[in-house]
């Protein structure tokens, strides 16, 4: 299957001096269309650094990014944004869902930034919502919501434009684990979709076994990767 992320030999450093950190080490990662991959490792061993390189939020230092085809070392930075936008789906570990928006708004905001008109983006926002089992609840607050119906919000944000890449990073770790569970059902489904590749940053050993591929990272360097026998045997050991 064709990569939807693949990064080479990439490194990135923060800071300077004595506060320098180096987050990303040499990795190499790739990701393929049709899959869901889990991206696992201890707090500070760089995957959300790993995740904002891909998703084209964060400049590395050194190594090429390639996503969906595009070079993304060749682009300009409005061309990157332009890219991410028409692209990739991001749902953030704290939703980030904007307050004063009600759902139907907040869900819209990626189709209303890729051109579509507002009345187009708003119907097809309220049927992702009933989809996601929040049909009735359209023009209420995210405030006046669940954790864990507010990431199903966020889920439908970063799905409404039907990206091929939609990246999770920590998307289950607010919610209790029945909540968890469905989110995950939510998240492998869309990943069946043979166009799409689900990219999910975990601490979580419960939804290991939604993975159809699993890397590991530790100290800003890719550990390993898993799938098949080799990912069963790791999920087992993990439990
Ligand atoms: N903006 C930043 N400025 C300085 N250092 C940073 C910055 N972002 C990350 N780091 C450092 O880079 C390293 C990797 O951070 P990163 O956020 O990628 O880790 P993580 O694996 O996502 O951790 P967690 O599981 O806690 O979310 C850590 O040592 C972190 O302190
Ligand atoms: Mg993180």
């Amino acid at each position: 299957m064709p990569d939807a992320i693949q990064l080479s030999h990439v490194s990135k450093a923060f800071g300077s001096g004595d506060a320098r950190t180096l987050a990303l080490k040499d990795a190499t990662f790739s990701a393929a269309l049709g899959e869901l991959h889990l991206v696992v490792g201890p707090s500070g061993c760089g995957k959300t650094t790993l995740l904002s390189v891909a998703a084209g939020t964060l400049a590395w230092d050194e190594g090429d990014v390639t996503v969906l085809g595009t070079r993304l070392n060749d682009l300009p930075q409005p061309k990157v944004t332009a890219f991410r936008r028409r692209h990739i789906g991001f749902i953030f570990q704290q939703f980030n869902l904007i307050p004063t928006l009600d759902l139907v708004e907040n869900v819209s905001v990626p189709l209303l930034l890729n051109g579509r008109p507002r009345r187009e983006a708003e119907e097809r926002s309220a049927a992702l919502l009933q989809r996601l089992g929040l049909g009735g609840r359209e023009r209420k607050r995210p405030t006046q919501l669940s954790g864990g119906q507010q990431q199903r919000v966020a889920i439908a944000r970063a799905l409404v434009h039907e990206p091929p890449l939609l990246i999770a990073d920590e998307p289950t770790s607010a919610l209790d684990r029945e909540t968890g569970h469905q989110i995950m059902e939510i998240l492998s489904t869309a990943a069946r979709s043979p166009n799409r590749c689900v990219v999910i940053v975990t601490h979580d050993p419960r939804t290991y076994a939604y993975a159809d591929r699993l890397t590991e990272m530790e100290d800003g360097r890719i550990a390993g990767v898993h799938q098949g026998q080799v990912l069963q045997n790791f999920i087992a050991s993990h439990h």
